[in-house]
């Protein structure tokens, strides 16, 4: 439509006051150069069968996203969450594909919902459109709302309660359930006096029993086999060596599956290494873990404080422990603090002694503070 005969079809303030959305939705396409070549009706005879299946189809998917954003916020909420070894527990097992599970049910269910509404109750119109350049006047501003508000009577939302209802529950769950991310942290209770030790976060497997169940955390290297049991002894090790270490208690030697489960729990690891007599006369103790080592030896977590990769390798000559992840470095003379790379924070201290029964590496205690990278209940 040219200039001239654009401007001729202008109605007047008062013509235009008075037309009905459907004449303005009309305009407004004439108006911008748009020829309909079809406009039709989703659903010209209004309450077949069809059209009703059509919209039970579009309310199962969003009730599927309703069920799927409860069931996501159950479960992120209140599955069991302790820490397993993997292939010990199958609930626990089970927690990470299930979060994964009910989140992408309720996207695809919401998902898949406005796209059947889209395809069976919105006009799917035909047109061909001139561009213009510069900005919009008030008619078009005027014709175009009332295009896209026609639309939305045409596609018949307002009278569908069962498609806005439970397109409303899916939405409104699966924005709750983005809720439960900050959320979550306070409905499980890493504190809970309820839990052994064992079993909560808050500590490692080098954790100390209380009470007349308390017993030694022995020392053990790791010789490849999970069930055989190889304490350390000082003397065991060449100055400037390191092992790697895992606790272990006497109650266990014959019990195969907490043998493993003691190589495979992630926070255990731990690096024994024994300075050279040159070495051990400069080191820096932190402050309040000044008898945390037994004489040359020293017992830092394995786990790097970046983003937890193992950082076992260690350089003999100048003492430092490497991490072969993002090139952290550790200084083993200075308490193991970070001297270069990313990791901001010192390799956690395992305070160690030698059992005066047995001459066997024990562990005094658990560690002090957090073991690898920052989490949740830092500062306890
Ligand atoms: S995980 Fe060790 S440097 Fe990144």
């Amino acid at each position: 439509m040219s200039e001239q005969e654009h401007t001729q079809d202008l109605p007047t303030d008062e013509e235009l006051a008075n037309m009905s959305r459907e004449d303005l939705a009309i305009l407004g396409a004439r108006l911008d150069g748009v020829e309909l070549v079809e406009y039709p009706d989703p659903w010209p005879v209004k309450g077949t069968r069809a059209e009703k299946r059509a919209e039970r189809v579009v309310a199962f998917w969003f009730i599927l996203a309703a069920i799927g954003a409860i069931a996501f916020i159950a479960v992120y909420g209140w599955w069991p969450w302790t820490y397993q070894n993997i292939g010990h527990q199958f609930l626990y097992n089970l927690y990470t594909p299930l979060i994964g599970l009910t989140l992408g049910i309720t996207v695809l269910g919401l998902g898949i919902g406005v796209l059947t509404y889209v395809k069976k109750f919105v006009p799917h119109e035909v047109a061909v459109q001139e561009r213009h350049d510069g900005p919009s006047s008030e008619l078009d501003r005027q014709t175009v709302l009332a295009e896209l508000s026609d639309a939305g009577v045409r596609s018949t939302i307002a009278r569908r309660s069962l498609i806005k209802r439970s397109a409303g529950a899916a939405a409104g769950l699966m924005g709750l359930g983005l809720v439960i991310f900050p959320v979550g942290g306070f409905i499980k209770n890493p504190w809970s006096s309820a839990l052994a030790p064992q079993d909560t976060l808050r500590f490692t497997g080098w954790y100390e029993a209380d009470g007349p169940n308390k017993e030694k955390v022995f020392i053990r290297r790791d010789t490849g086999v999970p069930t055989e049991v190889a304490l350390v002894r000082p003397g065991d090790m060449d100055a400037g060596g390191l092992q790697t270490v895992f606790p272990f208690r006497e109650s266990e030697r014959n019990d195969p599956e907490k043998l493993l489960a003691a190589m495979e729990r992630v926070d255990n690891p731990t690096m024994l290494i024994r300075l050279r007599p040159e070495d051990a006369a400069n080191v820096i103790k932190r402050q309040g873990q000044e008898n945390f080592n037994f004489g040359d030896y020293y017992a830092f977590s394995k786990i790097c404080t970046h983003l937890g990769c193992p950082a076992s390798l260690f350089e003999e000559q100048t003492n430092r422990v490497l991490c072969p992840c993002h090139q952290s470095q550790f200084d083993a003379l200075e308490y193991c603090k970070p001297v270069f790379g990313p990791a901001a924070r010192a390799l956690p201290q395992l305070a160690i002694s030698v059992d005066e029964e047995t001459g066997y590496f024990v562990a005094l205690h658990d560690y002090i503070e957090p073991v690898g990278p920052g989490y949740w209940e830092r500062g306890a």
